[in-house]
């Protein structure tokens, strides 16, 4: 069966001027590549632009959908100003190239880019159809995959950042980088140019919205999982290899080799853009000129084509005025009477030109200061066919990955690329060809359309089934509610942190509610019904936060137990030996010394290492040194060594709170046993054999919980709706619960 691909990029692969003419750009290659017997593909974009006639939005859009399959998302000029000079390319660009201080934030832009990428997912949401694949592209459009995926969650979304992504000490800049981050979140499938990228985007998630990851997965809150990858774009070699064949391609090799006689030409080609490192560039090659006597500079030019780029933006208009009058400055210098070194071409040139200036420079210098991968570098490398150029590669470029042996350089330091330069043209021709050959072969395989089916495929295998199923939970109302209204005797065992009450960065901030009190006495009031809380916390804590004994307490994951009506704390652990803490306590302390932020918290059962304050990475890499560690200190002890939610918590193995529920299970004759949590240690609960249990667990963690309930305030609302149903007496009759 074909499967329709609806692509999304903020421009679409044409140019919209008298006629429309497609462009050649390497996606355009990559997605046309695609077998039209297995894929059918639909582009959704900007035409480039702007235009408020409604007759001319209508014929253009005819043309583009009859003849080019492309959807237009017309845009006024105002919100091109705001989306796409302002939040694109003046706030997010420059912070996604490490580059903060050219960042500028205005929140009218914020406005615009929200609501352009709200206007391409409608876009996307008229047209989509169930079993479609989505593919959104690139920063301009980072909101979108989170907006399609709450109106649509049966769609597939794919996202792929062809940028890089910085470090979070540069991202954290952004003042709306946790909307950013969520919004890329709703897609299934993320992908990167290099591992770094995706580490460093992990490593955001984690900080900014404390979600978690696997190598490869992100998890969020409510079940839906983003898978991560990385997916190196390529060129479109069939194009290159079918002009390098062209007489028109040989033509105007000769012509260049002819007018480049008797000089080593060294060429640039890039946007004009500051990522790509231009007047460190130049630094580079005055100092190179420099070093060159009045009569070697007549056998050296250096050729930039720079192609106009973001003219709106300030810091392109500053980058052009600088890079004119540098070249302008240099060639004062540096000329001769035959010939000025630098020739700086601020245009586009056509393709054919482009491949016979690759195929004809001796060395193709790309040194920019940071760039999510580069194509020119491979472009390059595929025009050194049957001529041996040396490709002089920044260390910053994603492409230096896999074109290692390029001669890579730091374009920060002149001196250093400028020796390099006169090296490179000293090479050997031999030594040229043997770095190419491997390099070329790697470039022509893994090209734009081997990268758009991985992508692909990989989405398509992407599993968009929840791990949370929230409704579950109604069967589970259901059972409750059928044992209470057939008189059955009924008991709620229930954890508190995390399960009745959300979490809080102090403990003891974690005080219950008046809705929680209300709750619990309300529940423990009905007739036949028994509440009990379940905590590992200390009985001191648990007497802190409920003083009156309205329901029965156990504490210390079920070493102490204070019955419902008596106030004294009974301890049901007299004949069990915690000799063990001694030696556990001391290696403790050196991790809580050597982990900043970290504690250990003592109870009367087990030994507690927090890292909920520290720094998160931080925090879980000790987290599994020290499990490790107690692992193989422990091994002939009767404890447990658990690692849970932000803890590692040792644990004598002779008290759980499964053990604790069992014992009280003896003394009652239950219709229905409920039992809730939300980490590890609730997992014993769950793990009752027991043919009346019903385990909730709450959130999105694997469990052995039969149902499952995405966080405390939908337990509550859970818990509220059966209370008020055995209130009305509408036991039988009422409908399952909601929980949403
Ligand atoms: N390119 C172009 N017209 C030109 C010169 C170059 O379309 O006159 C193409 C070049 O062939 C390459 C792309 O522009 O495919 C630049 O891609 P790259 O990844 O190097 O940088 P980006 O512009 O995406 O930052
Ligand atoms: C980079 C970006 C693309 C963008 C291209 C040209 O490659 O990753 O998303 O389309 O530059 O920039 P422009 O602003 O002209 O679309």
């Amino acid at each position: 069966m074909r499967t329709t691909i609806i692509n999304v990029s903020n421009r679409l692969p044409v140019t919209v001027g008298e006629t429309i003419t497609k462009s050649s750009g390497g996606l355009v290659a990559a997605l046309e590549g695609l077998s039209p017997e297995d894929y059918h593909l639909k582009w959704i974009g900007w035409p480039g632009g702007s235009t408020d006639d409604p007759a001319r939005q209508k014929k253009i859009e005819q043309l583009l959908v009859q003849e080019h399959g492309c959807v237009p998302v017309f845009l006024s000029e105002e919100e091109v100003a705001g989306h796409y000079g302002g939040f694109s390319n003046s706030s997010i660009w420059p912070l996604l190239h490490y580059m903060p201080n050219f960042m500028r934030y205005d929140p009218a832009w914020w406005e615009h880019y929200r609501n352009v990428n709200q206007r391409f997912a409608d876009k996307v949401l008229e047209l989509a159809q169930p079993g479609d694949l989505v593919w959104v592209h690139d920063y301009q459009l980072m909101l979108m995959p989170g907006m399609l995926h709450a109106a649509m969650p049966e769609l597939k979304i794919g996202f792929f950042l062809h940028t890089p992504f910085p470090s979070f000490e540069t991202f954290r800049c952004h003042p709306k980088r946790r909307e950013l981050v969520a919004g890329m979140l709703g897609a299934h499938l993320i992908g990167f140019h290099t591992f770094g990228y995706m580490r460093h985007f992990r490593s955001t998630v984690l900080r900014l919205l404390g979600l978690e990851s696997e190598i490869t997965r992100i998890r969020s809150d409510d079940g839906h999982t983003s898978a991560m990858g990385v997916f190196p774009i390529g060129i479109n070699a069939p194009k290159f290899e079918e002009t390098l064949g062209s007489p028109e391609f040989a033509q105007r090799r000769d012509d260049f080799l002819r007018a480049n006689a008797g000089k080593r030409v060294v060429l640039s080609v890039e946007r004009m853009d500051y990522t790509k490192g231009i007047l460190h560039r130049l630094d580079a090659i005055e100092e190179f000129l420099s070093r060159l006597d009045v009569n070697e500079r007549d056998s050296i030019k250096f050729i930039f084509v720079s192609v106009p780029s973001r003219e709106s933006v300030e810091e392109y208009q500053e980058l052009r005025a600088d890079t004119e009058a540098r070249v302008g400055r240099i060639n004062g210098q540096y000329a001769t009477l035959s010939s000025s070194p630098i020739r700086f071409i601020h245009s586009s040139v056509d393709f054919t030109d482009l491949c016979a200036l690759y195929a004809t420079a001796d060395v193709g210098m790309v040194t920019p200061l940071i760039d999510g991968m580069n194509l020119v570098a491979k472009e390059y490398i595929a025009c050194q066919r049957e001529h041996a150029g040396v490709l002089i590669l920044s260390e910053f470029a994603g492409a230096a990955e896999e074109l290692s042996s390029a001669v890579l350089v730091n374009p920060y330091d002149a001196r250093a690329v400028a020796q390099t330069l006169a090296e490179a043209l000293a090479l050997p021709e031999e030594e040229r060809r043997a770095c190419n050959e491997p390099m070329r072969a790697r470039v022509m395989q893994f090209d734009a359309q081997h990268w758009a089916r991985s992508f692909l495929e990989a989405l398509q295998a992407a599993d968009i089934s929840r791990s949370v199923e929230p409704e579950s939970a109604e069967n589970a109302a259901a059972r409750l509610r059928a044992a209470m209204g057939g008189g059955e005797r009924v008991a709620l065992f229930l954890d508190y942190d995390g399960t009745l009450r959300e979490m809080e960065r102090e403990p003891r901030a974690a005080k219950p509610t008046p809705e929680i009190r209300e709750l619990l006495q309300g529940l423990q009031k009905l007739r036949n019904v028994d509440v009990l809380l379940v905590s590992g916390r200390s009985h001191q804590d648990l007497e802190l936060f409920f003083p009156e004994p309205d329901f029965s307490c156990v504490a210390e994951h079920g070493a102490t137990f204070r019955r419902a009506g008596q106030r004294e704390w009974v301890q049901w652990d007299r004949d069990i030996s915690y000799a063990w803490k001694e030696e556990i306590r001391e290696l403790l302390r050196l991790y809580e010394h050597s982990t900043p932020g970290s504690w250990v918290e003592e109870k009367r059962t087990s030994l507690v290492w927090h890292h909920r304050k520290t720094d998160p990475e931080f925090g879980t890499w000790k987290a599994n040194q020290l499990t490790h560690e107690l692992g193989t200190m422990m091994a002939n002890e009767p404890v447990k060594i658990r690692q849970g939610r932000k803890i590692v918590e040792v644990t004598s193995a002779q008290v759980s709170k499964g053990v604790a529920i069992r014992r009280l299970l003896h003394e009652h004759d239950y219709g229905a046993i409920l039992c809730v949590g939300d980490d590890q240690t609730d997992e014993s609960m769950f793990e009752l054999d027991q043919p009346n249990l019903i385990s909730i667990k709450i959130g999105a963690e694997p469990s052995r919980a039969r149902y499952r309930v995405a966080d405390p305030a939908a337990f509550r609302r859970f818990l509220r709706e059966l209370l008020t149903a055995a209130r009305d007496g509408n036991l039988h009759t009422a409908q399952p619960a909601v929980i949403h």
